[in-house]
Parts: C-alpha cells; sequence; structure tokens
C-alpha cells in the first residue's frame, strides 16, 4: 500500500494539503487529529480532567472511535454517534491535545490508525506518523510555519465559521498545543530523520501542494 505521512504542528497546513493530493492522487485522507479529538471530546462531556491519565484511560474499553467516509469525506464516530460538527471547537483542540498525551490512548488510537494505513493508499496528518506510527511510510514530510502565522491561519479559519474569537487567544492556544505536543514523553511531535521538511510561513496552499508533489514525483 502507499503511505504518505505528514507530520507538524498545528496549522501548517496539513490537511488542507493532504486532502487535495488525496483527491489528486485518487488515495484516502486520514486527518489522525480527528481521533484525538473524539477521545477529548467524550472527556469534556463526562467531565473529566482531560489531563487524569488514569480515568481517561479507565473510560477507554467503553470508548469506540470510528471512520467513515460520506461523500469523499472523513466523518468521525464516537460510541455510534456522529460528532464531525463538535470536534472542530477551540475547548475541543486542548482537550485533545491534553488526552494525546496519555500512552493508554495513543495505543488504542495508533492500533486503528495502522490498520487503515495497512488496507488502503492513504495519506495520513498528525504528529507522529513519520517517527512513529508508520515508520516506514513510502514519503514523509514535516511541515512548520512561525507560530504567528499557524494563528493567524486558525484565526481566519475560525472567524470564517462565524467563531468569535481574538487572534491573541488563538496564538495563545497554539503555543499551549505546540507545547504540550512536543514535550510529552510518548511519540511527541518531532520530525523523522528521514523525512522532507519545508517551511510554509509565505507558501500559498498551492505551493505547498506542488512542493509535495513534486517530491511523490507526481505530474500535477
Ligand atoms: O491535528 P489536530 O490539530 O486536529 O490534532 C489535535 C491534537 O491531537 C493535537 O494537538 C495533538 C493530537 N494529535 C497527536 O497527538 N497525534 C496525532 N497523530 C494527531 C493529533
Amino acid at each position: 500500500m502507499l503511505n504518505i505521512a505528514i507530520d507538524g504542528p498545528a496549522g501548517a497546513g496539513k490537511s488542507t494539503a493532504a486532502k487535495i493530493i488525496a483527491e489528486k492522487l485518487g488515495i484516502l485522507y486520514l486527518d489522525t487529529g480527528a481521533m484525538y479529538r473524539a477521545i477529548g471530546l467524550k472527556a469534556l462531556r463526562l467531565g473529566i480532567d482531560t489531563r487524569d491519565a488514569e480515568r481517561i484511560a479507565a473510560m477507554l474499553p467503553d470508548t469506540a472511535v470510528t471512520i467513515k467516509y460520506i461523500d469523499g469525506s472523513q466523518n468521525i464516530f464516537l460510541d455510534g454517534e456522529n460528532v464531525t460538527p463538535y470536534i472542530r471547537e477551540n475547548k475541543v483542540s486542548m482537550a485533545a491535545s491534553d488526552v494525546s498525551a496519555i500512552p493508554a490512548v495513543r495505543v488504542k488510537l495508533v492500533e486503528l490508525q495502522r490498520d487503515i494505513a495497512r488496507n488502503n493508499d492513504c495519506i495520513l496528518d498528525g504528529r507522529d506518523i513519520g517517527t512513529y506510527v508508520l515508520p516506514s511510510a513510502e514519503y514523509k514530510f514535516y511541515i512548520t510555519a512561525t507560530a504567528e502565522e499557524r494563528a493567524k491561519r486558525r484565526h481566519k479559519e475560525l472567524t470564517d465559521k462565524g467563531v468569535d474569537i481574538s487572534y491573541e487567544s488563538v496564538l495563545k492556544d497554539i503555543a499551549e498545543r505546540d507545547k504540550n505536543d512536543s514535550t510529552r514523553a510518548f511519540a511527541p511531535l518531532k520530525k523523522a530523520d528521514d523525512a522532507f521538511e519545508f517551511d510554509t510561513t509565505t507558501m500559498s496552499i498551492d505551493e505547498v501542494v506542488k512542493r509535495l508533489l513534486a517530491r511523490i514525483n507526481c505530474e500535477l
């Protein structure tokens, strides 16, 4: 199976680029962050402290996270409910980052990710795809951008959706997630030694896609 890994911090352009590439190549796009978001959402709904490793781990045996593709786009189901509309809220982003530091959560979700990658040609985006989930993926990318640029993009995305939030607060959340995600002990956000790295700060999404495709040796 063809597996393409794209890792990097929030707002680097991973998911937008990965979606376009999946469509161009006719392969599956797997947004692994959505899985961590679903677990974070469940903890929030149950009122469980998202950093309480013991209680979160105890919740897992009764937690079912599944992916379904509806009209070509990924939908995430939590205990049978399609929670896709609820996982993008800011508080869910932070909750996802918190629960993703808990090894039991990662073990459960990584198993599901590897299973999908084993059975499908796909492009996956996340934090640890190249280093931990699929260390032998054919193509590995690590994309970054300054925190300010990433916050600007995320702020625009949220305000376009009608969310009332300040740029400063988005920047603060991005910085906090960067720190959380890159300092956790188990499978932190990190460039794989053999990943191709580039900075997207001054690039348009078209340029990012072109750069990725050029590396995958594909005609535009
Ligand atoms: O990609 P995202 O912003 O939707 O991810 C939400 C959180 O989930 C992110 O802050 C860290 C965690 N995550 C992870 O630890 N590993 C992944 N492969 C994907 C996401």
